[in-house]
Formats: structure tokens, C-alpha cells, sequence
């Protein structure tokens, strides 16, 4: 009976891009150029659309069939399927650990999503031009990112209050196609740049000694799974709320394929810009807060781009931290029947409780970012995997997958997915704990 009375998405296209909103994030917008820059170009594209299409985006079919098969978010949906085995109540209640590990990646995720909100304003205010380098340190990890990461906090659990067609399907379907005509047009821009082509020519030449290291491997796996957003939980509670017909492998290849999209076209933004201007266009928080300032300076019309390319930025990472707060919200009104507005209202207290003290000290910012990312997050990736494939059952989520596919996967996925996924997710937990990488 509570089957009918879920919230499902309302059209097709709006589902893809509330999931495509899910997976395309800050790791697209400053990770991906940044590890294309660092591995050889075009090289790295080998092992990463390796890990991608042929290993992550099988887990993401896992989880939205899971997800459309339990009609309700971790929580119950593996307290259920633990029910049978168990009468523990913590195992029973391993469902929190994902949405766990997810408040925490909200919780910085808003911090980060502060800053760009301060340089969107200083973008339009054409402040960038006089900007000093050292004003991004003057101003992260210190108490005057509070009131933007309380906007950040603000306008997600707005939206996510106005519930799953109006708010998280309205709200995302217009971002990320904005996102995606932007820019386009953004790309076009930077390749008119003088010798823009040339910062290109450089990416597009192999370099295939860089696939003979052990971190361009690792690098790329980590990557393919934060990316599709694989910890059990968002894209399992966005697949709880498919309608019944969807075609769950067709959905997945296009919410992959759009990610990697997305990560391309920032790519052919900030390398040809970068190289065109002759600026490094360097990696993580320094690509968005120190070079695009730097880039905007220094380009024709850069007033008009900056502001577009913060705007980009900052729909990029909405449409991510919306499903983040969604997935303790659904855990909240499933478990303990809470209105929507009054769970959003609590977790995002608790996410603000959170953020708040990680505003005052970039290294506490850095280690909380790294443990919840690197190791916290795929070790919720190994449990959701093994629940749903050793204990839910690997031949029941195939099927479930297959049902209304028009190209099904085959039976080899049973034993793919028991013995090389699990596993190889447990492999990203040791090596992020070794080599401290995503
Ligand atoms: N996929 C997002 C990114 O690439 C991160 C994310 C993780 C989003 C978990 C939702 C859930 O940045």
C-alpha cells in the first residue's frame, strides 16, 4: 500500500538529470581536469572509462533496481533484507551508515558550496580584477564562510522541502540544463582563445608510460565511484522513486555518459583557457578559487564568464547536495513518519552543527574531507554492495535489472558483481587509507 503513496518522478528526462544532478559534482569540476592534467592527457581517459562504464556503472544499476525494487530509502530497504537473518537490532540497522557517511560529505560539501556562492557575488561585483591571490586563504577556513555555508544549507533544504516533482525534479532538471548549454558555450570561448589548440594538441597526445603507474589506476577507479555517487544511498533512494517501467541499464549508461559529459566540457574549459593565458591551471579548491579568478582577469568578456562559470559551479554542486539531503530526509519520514519540511528542517540543523566548525580551520576541513570521502564513503560502497549482492542476492538484483531493459544484462553479472565489485570496492578503502587518494 505504501508503494502507491511513494512521490515518483514525473517524466523521463526529469529523472535522468535528477540522477545525472547527483553524479556530476565538484569531482567533475575540479578533479577531472586536474587528474587529466596530472596523468597524461587523454591517457588517463584508458582506465578511467575502464572503471567507469565497465565496473561503477554496473554498481549504479544495482542500486536503482534495489532502490525501485524496495520502494524506500537504506534504511529499511537493508533492515528488511536483514530481517530474515538477523535478529540484531544494530545489523539491523546498518542501513544508518551510508546515510551517515553522507550527511558528513553534506556537511562539507556545503562549506565548499559557501565559497562559490561568495564568488559568484564577487564575480558579478567584477571584483576579480583587483582580487589578491592570498584572498582565497583569507577568506576559507575562517568563521566569515559561515553565513554562505548557511545559505548553502538554506537554499538545498528549500528545495528538497517542496518534495520530489516540485522541488528536486523541477529544480534540477532546469540547473543542469543550464549547466549544459552554459557550458558549451563557455568551451567555445575558451578553444577561441590564441593558442588555445595548442593546450589541447597537448592533452589529446598519449603519454603511455603514465598507465605503467599504480595511482592512475587507483586515482581512476576512486574517481568512477564518487562520481556515479556509489555509497548505497543517493542513488538508491533516487532509484526508489523510478517509476515502475524504467529501463534501469539504459538509465545508468546515460547517467554515466552524461557525468562524463559534463567532466569533458569543463576540461575543454579550463585547459585551453589556462593554457591560452599562460596560467597553471593547478588542481582541487586552487583550480576554482585561484586560477579562474586568474583566467576571468586575464579573457576577453572574463566579467560575463566568471560569472557564468561560478553560476555553473554552483548548479553543478546544488544538484549533488540535494540528493545528499534528501537521503536522511527519506530515512527520517520512512523510519519515524516525520513531515518532510520537519526532517529537512533537523538534518539540516544537524549538517549545519557539522559545517559550521569546519569553517575555522582548513586542516580540520582537509581531514574530515578525506577521511568521510576516501575512506568513510566506499567503505559505505562495500556494505550496501555486499548487502545487496551476497545477502539480498546478486540473481535478484540481475533480474530485478532486467525487467524492463530493452538490452538485458547477461548472467555473467551474478558473479561479477559477488567476486570483483565487492571486492575491488574493499580494494579503494585499503588503498584510500594508504595512499590517502580518490
Ligand atoms: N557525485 C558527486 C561528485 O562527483 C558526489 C556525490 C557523492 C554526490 C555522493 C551525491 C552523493 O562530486
Amino acid at each position: 500500500m505504501a508503494k502507491q503513496r511513494r512521490e515518483l518522478f514525473k517524466t523521463k528526462i526529469g529523472m535522468l538529470l535528477a540522477c545525472v544532478g547527483s553524479a556530476m559534482g565538484l569531482a567533475n569540476i575540479w578533479m577531472f581536469p586536474a587528474r587529466l592534467g596530472e596523468f597524461g592527457g587523454i591517457t588517463f581517459l584508458i582506465p578511467y572509462l575502464f572503471f567507469l562504464f565497465g565496473f561503477s556503472s554496473f554498481g549504479l544499476m544495482g542500486e536503482y533496481a534495489f532502490g525501485r525494487k524496495m520502494r524506500k530509502g537504506p534504511v529499511i530497504a537493508f533492515e528488511s533484507v536483514l530481517a530474515e537473518k538477523t535478529n540484531n537490532p544494530i545489523l539491523k540497522g546498518i542501513g544508518w551508515f551510508p546515510v551517515a557517511a553522507l550527511i558528513g560529505i553534506l556537511s562539507f560539501y556545503t562549506v565548499i558550496i559557501g565559497w562559490i556562492l561568495r564568488y559568484l557575488v564577487l564575480a558579478l561585483a567584477n571584483s576579480f580584477p583587483t582580487m589578491e591571490e592570498v584572498f582565497f586563504s583569507s577568506f576559507a577556513g575562517t568563521p566569515a564562510n559561515i553565513p554562505w555555508t548557511l545559505a548553502a544549507i538554506l537554499v538545498t533544504a528549500l528545495i528538497v522541502s517542496l518534495g520530489i516533482q516540485k522541488g528536486i525534479e523541477r529544480f534540477t532538471t532546469v540547473m543542469m540544463a543550464t549547466f549544459y548549454v552554459v557550458v558549451m558555450i563557455m568551451v567555445i570561448r575558451a578553444l577561441t582563445l590564441p593558442n588555445a589548440l595548442h593546450g589541447v594538441a597537448a592533452m589529446l597526445t598519449p603519454k603511455w608510460e603514465a598507465l605503467s603507474h599504480f595511482r592512475i589506476w587507483i586515482y581512476a577507479l576512486g574517481m568512477a565511484f564518487f562520481t556515479l555517487s556509489l555509497g548505497g544511498a543517493a542513488m538508491l533512494v533516487y532509484g526508489s522513486y523510478m517509476p515502475e517501467e524504467t529501463d534501469i541499464p539504459q538509465t545508468a549508461c546515460q547517467t554515466a555518459g552524461l557525468d562524463l559529459l559534463a567532466s569533458i566540457l569543463c576540461a575543454l574549459f579550463t585547459i585551453p583557457a589556462a593554457f591560452s593565458l599562460g596560467i597553471n591551471p593547478q588542481a582541487g579548491a586552487a583550480l576554482l578559487f585561484i586560477a579562474v579568478p586568474k583566467i576571468m582577469t586575464n579573457m576577453p568578456a572574463g566579467y560575463v564568464f566568471g560569472a557564468l562559470f561560478f553560476l555553473c559551479a554552483l548548479f553543478a554542486a546544488l544538484t549533488s547536495s540535494i540528493v545528499m539531503l534528501e537521503v536522511p530526509v527519506e530515512s527520517l519520514i520512512s523510519k519515524f513518519s516525520l513531515s518532510r519540511k520537519k526532517a529537512a528542517l533537523i538534518i539540516s540543523l544537524l549538517a549545519a552543527c557539522i559545517a559550521i566548525p569546519l569553517n575555522f580551520d582548513m586542516n580540520v576541513f582537509g581531514t574530515f574531507t578525506d577521511t568521510v570521502a576516501i575512506i568513510i564513503f566506499p567503505l559505505a560502497a562495500v556494505t550496501a554492495g555486499f548487502l545487496i549482492f551476497w545477502v539480498y542476492g546478486a540473481q535478484k538484483a540481475l533480474d530485478n535489472i532486467n525487467l524492463y531493459a530493452k538490452h538485458k544484462i547477461g548472467r555473467w553479472y551474478a558473479p561479477y558483481m559477488q567476486y570483483v565489485f565487492v571486492p575491488v570496492c574493499l580494494l579503494l578503502v585499503i588503498a584510500g587509507i594508504f595512499l590517502g587518494g580518490l
